[in-house]
């Protein structure tokens, strides 16, 4: 497959639309068995998540409601950023089985962020994660990263929600930086 440019940087294919989407089902299986009559509330955190969110739950199987929160976004290409306030929580999360939908898990701050508000705000019955990307290599806190699509090396991707400064959540494939 191609590699691409965009803006100012190379980018080469790691994963194909069509490993992304076996890994997909492969979750939507686990979560589909680990649920079964426990109704679920996915919530997906924007923007990067929205492909990935809207991937998984058209293959989820017991009955669920998905709803969408919003952090800081990420600029350009280093993690660990501050970020901002949780914005767009409406739902009451009390008693319910939540799972978090990342696009992606790198530091962890994000989540570990999203986490604490929930559990500073709700008492959910359960609360678990499900993200296309993991970067074990980068994580730094030790919150259960339950459902992972892909763990991939500590480089910068896009493709699949994922941007880079903006730019490239369109893709259908999931590129890394090309040195
Ligand atoms: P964390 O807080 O370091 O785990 O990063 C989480 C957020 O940073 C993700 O939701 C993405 O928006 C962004 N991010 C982290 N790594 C990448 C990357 O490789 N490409 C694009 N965005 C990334």
């Amino acid at each position: 497959m191609k590699d691409i440019s965009l803006l100012d940087k190379h980018f080469r294919v790691i994963i194909s639309c069509a490993q992304i989407k076996t890994g997909i089902e492969h979750v939507a299986d686990r979560i589909n068995s680990d649920y079964r009559d426990r109704e679920i509330l996915f919530i997906a955190v924007l923007n990067g998540s929205f492909m990935f969110a809207a991937e998984l739950v058209r293959r989820i199987k017991p009955l669920c409601r998905v709803s969408f929160v919003k952090v800081a976004t990420y600029q350009g290409d280093v993690s660990g950023g501050v970020v901002k306030e949780l914005i767009g929580l409406k739902e009451d999360l009390n008693g319910k089985h939540v799972i978090l939908v990342e696009d992606i898990v790198d530091t962890g701050f994000t989540l570990d962020h999203v986490m604490a508000q929930i559990k500073s705000n709700y008492r959910p019955s359960s609360v678990a994660v499900a993200t296309l990307l993991f970067k074990p290599q980068s994580y730094r806190k030790s919150i259960p990263v339950d459902y992972v699509g892909f763990e991939i090396p500590n480089d910068f991707v896009i493709g699949w929600g994922l941007d880079y400064n903006g730019y490239g959540r369109n893709l259908e494939n999931i590129y890394s930086i090309a040195e």
